[in-house]
């Protein structure tokens, strides 16, 4: 069963007070964003600085990359997890007969810059696009590690965030005339540590939530966010990694740019020593640490 989450219910996270509130704001919005990561594993960023005209762009952009003629993308078809530059089409059917209607763009990003040739202009924007995200998933990061109890200093110490893997995937999910008998993206949590989300105006994300799939719906000029894999490992599974995944409509074409932000790729992170000792004693790792990189190619 599918139901919509009703208005104002996805904690909403003002990014302008984190990084320029007073102290009072700021350690208020640090309990927001644990409560978030604890609660949803899913918010909202608002405030964030970021130019609607660069929003606009980046997806103007993208979708002047899928409308290249096919031999013009053929190029960038990379074929392994690791080729920086992978575009191709999830047009097939899985195990369950599903049929994924959905064409992608995955770019490495940082701390190697990579983009396609093609389309003119995109290369300048997404360079730009993914310097301005970069800086604020730092900004939330430090504010999530704070909401543990762990210094902000972490970021660089366990997971070498300035040769962090960020990842650059847009998605374009075309209308599709029967949509029950498709779908966009099937169920996943996210490989690294906070994924930056932004739509065209068309819905389609559905997450898991309290044993349930609920619609998300779009909300121009923010930042969907959530939380991942190697954020749930390094907080002993306090902030769960959640599923999530993309439904098609028959109403119009959906476009979708996620910017995944990770460790370096040959980061090993491990649950926090610090949490792993509480008031009430001893609490035992729930995961083993394992390198990035090993990781993205299981
Ligand atoms: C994703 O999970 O990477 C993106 C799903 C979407 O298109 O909203
Ligand atoms: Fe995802």
């Amino acid at each position: 069963m599918v139901t919509s989450v009703p208005e104002g219910s996805i904690p909403v996270i003002d990014y302008s007070l984190l990084i320029s509130g007073t102290p009072g704001q700021r350690s208020e919005i640090v309990h927001e964003l644990g409560r978030a990561c604890q609660d949803w594993g899913f918010f909202m960023v608002i405030n964030h600085g970021v130019p609607q005209k660069l929003l606009s762009s980046i997806l103007d952009g993208c979708k002047g990359f899928f409308d290249l003629a096919e031999e013009e993308k053929q190029e960038f078809k990379g074929k392994q997890v690791l080729d920086p530059i992978r575009s191709g089409t999830s047009f097939n059917v899985s195990v369950e007969k599903v049929f994924y209607w959905r064409d992608f763009l995955k770019v490495f990003v940082h701390p190697v810059f990579y983009s396609p040739t093609k389309p003119a202009g995109l290369s300048e924007i997404s360079l730009e696009y993914s310097q301005r995200v970069r800086e604020i998933a730092r900004g939330l990061l430090t504010g999530i590690l704070e909401s543990l109890g762990l210094e902000g200093s972490y970021i660089e110490k366990s997971m070498a965030l300035e040769r962090g893997k960020q990842i650059f995937i847009t998605n374009l999910y075309p209308t599709c005339p029967q949509p029950e008998l498709a779908m966009g993206m099937p169920p996943h949590s996210d490989h690294g540590l906070l994924t930056l989300l932004i739509q065209n105006g068309i819905g389609g994300l559905q997450i898991q939530h309290k044993g349930k799939w609920v619609n998300v719906g779009t909300h121009s000029n923010s930042f969907l966010v959530n939380t991942g894999d190697h954020l749930e490992i390094l907080s002993n599974g306090r902030y769960k990694s959640v599923l999530h995944r993309a439904m098609v409509n028959s109403k119009g074409t959906r476009m979708s740019i996620a910017m995944a932000h990770g460790p370096s790729l040959d980061s090993v992170v491990s649950p926090a020593p610090e949490l792993l000792v509480s008031s009430e004693g001893d609490e035992p790792a729930a995961y083993i640490g394992m390198k990035y990189k090993d990781y993205l190619e299981l």
